[in-house]
């Protein structure tokens, strides 16, 4: 048996620690940036049907398997089918895991020199009269605050030390105690930007964007593109939900629990829309494209630059990045961390020790990427790009596949039901169509997508 502290205490803790996973800069920064790219509120319909469709049946699949393994993805499998090799299923979800944490941290501490800028205000320092010359002044910025070599990388390190303490504080009171605080924090800010967007004097056009669908911009890629998005926003394939699943007490009910977080990691990138078109709209700022980076780093101190409460509107929004990506953070650190103590029987100080030391050597390699290091190529990609294709276009479809696979055909038998009802104690009508899901159409589209990826 598990000691107390291998267990979520309450169920808003769980909620908000799984929730806390999924919402992250996927949502706040790739959500907007796919969705102006694919055709605005087309992109938002078909994201929709992909959570829906997909992402909840494999989220549960990977809850089922977490909650009865009670491990680390490795341990998971190796305990539910003790003599066969699916074990290596898990094996793809560290690895895509650890490779997810040494960009993603990189990321995480840009928000934080961001927030460290907005507070001094030097982010606005250079703000011209001439509006028009803003935009090539927040780009110089963000190349400065991106490429340069040292201050990253000491932004990077913080930020890693940070997910260090909160990990070996425990689970109740580290990853559950910081969700609880950081979650609703989250939320207020949301809902702070979404009124004053919404309320910005032509903030209808924006919204008439997002909410009014294109449908001439869907091409197979867009459907591809937002089952990816699907994925990644809810965490999906690397086992970091697994991970905490495994900490989910035995009454959890793991429906409810899975469709609760879809909507919240739903409901925060439709806020994001609402946040972000209207603004832009507003401000007149429509013609640029946005791609990931330069939309949150570039496009909205612009927007900030051109309102009143410049600098308290800017530490707002770079805290609630900042939130958003560590509680992502956590989750993905959790993957490795429980690993190394379920197989080796580290201590959770030893075990994070062993999944922080190699990471300080190698987010300062991902974050020189951007700057010094561009040129080092390896299959022609600098390494940051490298470990977020291999992790995010591969191997997180991967390990989606194999899992489907394993549960649908080849998991002990009424596994997957028996997790749905809690072992009888309710009846889950819905288990039919997930099973049917995971069994057929999940393969198959995560097949597809695989594969085109290849073409
Ligand atoms: N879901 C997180 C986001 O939206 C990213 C993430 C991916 C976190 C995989 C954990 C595992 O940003």
């Amino acid at each position: 048996m598990r000691s107390n502290d291998s267990q979520f205490k309450s169920k808003i803790g769980l909620i908000a620690a799984t929730a806390g996973s999924a919402v992250g800069l996927g949502n706040i920064w790739r959500f907007p940036a796919e969705t102006q790219a694919n055709g605005g509120a087309a992109f938002l319909l078909i994201y929709a049907v992909c959570v829906l469709l997909l992402g909840i049946p494999v989220m549960l699949g990977e809850f089922s398997i977490g909650r009865a393994g009670g491990s680390d993805p490795i341990g998971c499998y190796h305990r539910l089918s003790p003599d066969k090799k699916w074990w290596m299923i898990g094996t793809t979800g560290i690895i895509a895991s650890y490779l997810i944490l040494c960009f993603y941290t990189v990321v995480a501490g840009w928000t934080l020199e961001y927030l460290t800028q907005s507070v001094t205000g030097s982010l606005y320092g250079e703000v011209s009269a001439d509006v028009s010359a803003n935009s090539a002044t927040f780009s110089g910025i963000m190349t400065e605050n991106i490429s340069s070599a040292w201050s990253p990388i000491i932004n990077t390190l913080i930020l890693v030390l940070i997910t260090f303490l909160i990990i070996i504080a425990g689970v109740q009171k580290g990853i559950e105690r910081v969700s609880n605080i950081l979650m609703p924090l989250l939320f207020v800010l949301l809902i702070v930007f979404c009124v004053v967007s919404l309320t910005l004097p032509g903030a209808g056009k924006g919204v008439s964007y997002f909410l009014n669908p294109d449908f001439s911009k869907v091409t197979m890629s867009t459907v591809v593109n937002a089952l990816g998005q699907a994925f990644f926003s809810l965490s999906l394939g690397m086992g970091a939900l697994m991970t905490y699943a495994a900490y989910f007490p035995k009454s959890t009910r793991l429906g409810r629990t899975a469709v609760t977080v879809s909507i919240f990691d739903m409901a925060v990138a439709i806020m994001m829309g609402l946040i972000i078109f209207p603004a832009i709209m507003s401000f007149g700022l429509e013609g640029e494209q946005f791609e990931g980076a330069s939309l949150v780093f570039v496009t909205m101190p612009e927007i900030f630059a051109k309102m009143g409460g410049t600098q308290i509107w800017s530490i707002m929004f770079f805290t609630l990045l900042l939130l958003a990506a560590l509680t992502s953070v956590i989750s993905v650190a959790e993957v490795a961390v429980r690993m190394f103590q379920d197989r080796f029987k580290f201590s959770r100080l030893k075990a994070a020790l062993c999944v922080i030391i190699p990471l300080i050597a190698i987010s300062p390699l991902c974050s020189l990427a951007n700057g010094p290091l561009h040129d080092f190529r390896i299959l022609g990609m600098d390494l940051f790009t490298l470990f977020d294709t291999v992790a995010t276009n591969i191997l997180l479809p991967i390990g989606a596949l194999l899992m489907c696979i394993y549960l649908g055909w080849f998991a002990p038998k009424g596994l997957m039901y028996g997790q749905l009802s809690n072992h009888g104690t309710f009846r889950a009508r819905y288990a039919g169509l997930v099973l049917f899901i995971i069994k057929w159409i999940a393969p198959l589209i995560l097949l597809t997508i695989l594969v085109s990826q290849f073409l």
